[in-house]
């Protein structure tokens, strides 16, 4: 695990999206994992800067987020989909057609769920993914438990997640209860992952990331097993570290 610490989410935005700039000057055709929430939004502004003065071209990137809400439709202005069009996608040049976000869309949500693994796995494998984390340290929705979930599935938001997400809604009961997201076995295939943390109410779950046992009641602690992760993190988020 690499670890920056930079002054401000301007800075670490920045450097994230060189991060994955240089990866699509490399592999035109690479396959980008993508995130939303707060956390990533600084790295989208400057990947749309670096886009408008001409230095990336995303035609033929493909892309995978992690997750989204389940029983929102996707023009809910808080669905993931409708998140990464507003933020990043209807700013650059990148092809719709080459996008996926997850959406439990047949009676059986267990085969979209591995309908989506497979889609990845067919596309080659996501060649660089970029995370935030939780307060409770989850990565997408992979909820502090018992065991590590392997692939793509339906879960149910822990209240901890939707006292977070409620900022978002009118009221935290107007939040799904449910969404469908990458596995952790789905984000470790990743060949490499970009982590951002910002603000001191990550410092918790940053250390036990960091400096913590792996152990699934921190889901982010995982990335110790992964050959190749780097984490930008603001002062506040490193404060514990
Ligand atoms: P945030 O969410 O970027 O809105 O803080 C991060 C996460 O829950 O993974």
């Amino acid at each position: 695990m690499k670890i920056h610490v930079y002054e401000d989410a301007a800075k670490i935005g920045k450097a994230a999206a060189l991060i994955f700039a240089a990866k699509i000057i490399e592999k035109p055709d690479c396959v980008l994992g993508f995130a939303t929430g707060s956390t990533p939004l600084p790295m989208y502004e400057a990947l749309v800067e670096l886009r408008n003065l001409g230095l990336i071209n995303f035609s033929l990137a493909r892309t995978f987020n992690l997750d989204e809400y389940a029983g929102i439709d996707r023009s809910h202005e808080q669905s993931y989909y409708r998140f990464m069009f507003d933020n990043l996608f209807s700013k650059v040049n990148i092809n719709p057609e080459n996008v996926m976000v997850p959406y439990p869309v047949s009676a059986n949500p267990d085969d979209d769920c591995k309908a989506y693994d497979a889609t990845i796995d067919a596309a080659g494998g996501i060649d660089l993914q970029i995370l935030g984390i939780g307060h409770n340290g989850h990565i997408a929705f992979n909820e502090p438990g018992y065991v590590f979930p392997a692939g793509t599935h339906i879960v149910d938001l822990s209240d901890s997640t939707i006292e977070a997400n409620k900022r978002f809604f009118a009221s935290a009961d107007e939040v799904p209860r449910q969404a469908i997201t990458m596995g952790i076995g789905s984000i470790m295939k990743a060949r490499e992952i970009v982590l951002i943390a910002t603000g001191r109410g990550k410092a918790e779950a940053v250390s036990a990331m960091i400096n913590g046992e792996i152990d699934p009641m921190c889901p982010a602690s995982i990335l110790q097993l992964h050959p190749a992760v780097t984490v930008f993190l603001d002062k506040e988020a490193a404060a514990l570290i």
